[in-house]
């Protein structure tokens, strides 16, 4: 990609590379032989029915979940130990309506001096630090709401902001878990094309774990597809075709390919258990 920072070292432009890496939960093999490269600046999702082991994936890139075989190298070091450049939103979070914090604030509190180059102390920055707060709050198209209590705006609001506390961080790479959950489907493909942006402009390397592929497959540099402990990854054209997502989910799936080009997942299987807050999936006239 074009925008890429410039490489340091001949690997630098990996963000991301496991081999062989498999996981153990309760003693049973969640995953394993995932094999993904991930280059600086691409936006990656992953991809699952629920229990498939997607926010267990990201734990293990972030160190908090040990493998049971193979590799994790996060930023040119094992996982765990870069994590001070890496962005990080946990699975659902919501602030209950009596959080009086404003929107604002909740971003400020993701700012950290040294990586702006402030110096201490930190009060004599205090314009400077407003002035980065407002323009991360302005990628983000948050903004207009940005100033009231962030209990009272919607959960796609929240969102926004949430994202914007982990951009303003400055990152090197961001990890989020079902950011656009509690979003419909205009924003789901807004949010998406606002983190390609930031991957393109920025550099920034971006796992997202999703659960609805269609409205963010445009702008996927790579899709990640767990199920049955299986694992798929590769460019979105590799991965998602009706044979190979049939294949992983071995149940029928049908890609089809929309008059301006656009891929569409149609069938994709739920896990039966507990995603009933989930919205409805398409399902094919076949299902
Ligand atoms: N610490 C743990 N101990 C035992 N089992 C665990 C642990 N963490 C996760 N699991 C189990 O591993 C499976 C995968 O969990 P994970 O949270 O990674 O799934 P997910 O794909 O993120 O699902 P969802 O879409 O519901 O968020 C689940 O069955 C879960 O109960
Ligand atoms: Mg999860």
């Amino acid at each position: 990609m074009s925008n890429q920072r410039p490489a340091a070292a001949a690997d630098s432009t990996t963000a991301l590379r496991m081999r062989g890496a498999a996981v153990e939960v309760g003693g049973e093999v969640l995953w394993r032989d995932v094999d993904l490269s991930v280059e600086a600046g691409q936006f990656v999702a992953i991809l699952g029915a629920n229990g498939a082991g997607k926010s267990t994936l990201v734990k293990a890139v972030l160190g908090l979940v040990q493998l049971a075989s193979g590799e994790v190298e996060v930023l040119g070091s094992p996982a765990g130990q870069a994590n001070r450049d890496i962005g990080y939103l946990p699975q659902r979070r919501t602030f209950d309506s009596s959080v009086r914090v404003r929107g604002v604030d909740v971003v400020r509190l993701g700012l950290d001096g040294d990586r702006w180059g402030f110096t201490l102390p930190w009060g004599k920055n205090a314009k400077r630090a407003r002035e980065i707060v407002r323009q991360v709050i302005d990628v983000v198209g948050a903004s207009s709401y940005a100033q009231r209590p962030i209990g009272q705006i919607s959960g796609g609001e929240q969102q926004r902001l949430l994202i914007a506390q982990a951009l303003v961080r400055k990152p090197k790479m961001l990890i989020l878990d079902e950011p656009l959950d509690s979003l419909d489907l205009p924003n789901q493909s807004a949010i998406a094309a606002l983190i390609k942006r930031v991957c393109q402009e920025q550099g920034v390397t971006v796992l997202m774990v999703a659960h609805d592929v269609n409205p963010i497959l445009p702008y996927l540099d790579q899709v990640v597809y767990l199920a049955g402990g299986a694992v798929m990854c590769g460019t979105p054209a590799e991965v998602i075709t009706s044979e190979k997502l049939t294949t992983l989910y071995k149940s029928p799936v049908e890609v089809l390919r929309a008059s301006d080009g656009r891929l569409v997942v149609v069938g994709e299987p739920e896990a039966p258990a507990h995603h009933g807050d989930r919205h409805a999936h398409v399902h094919g006239s076949h299902a």
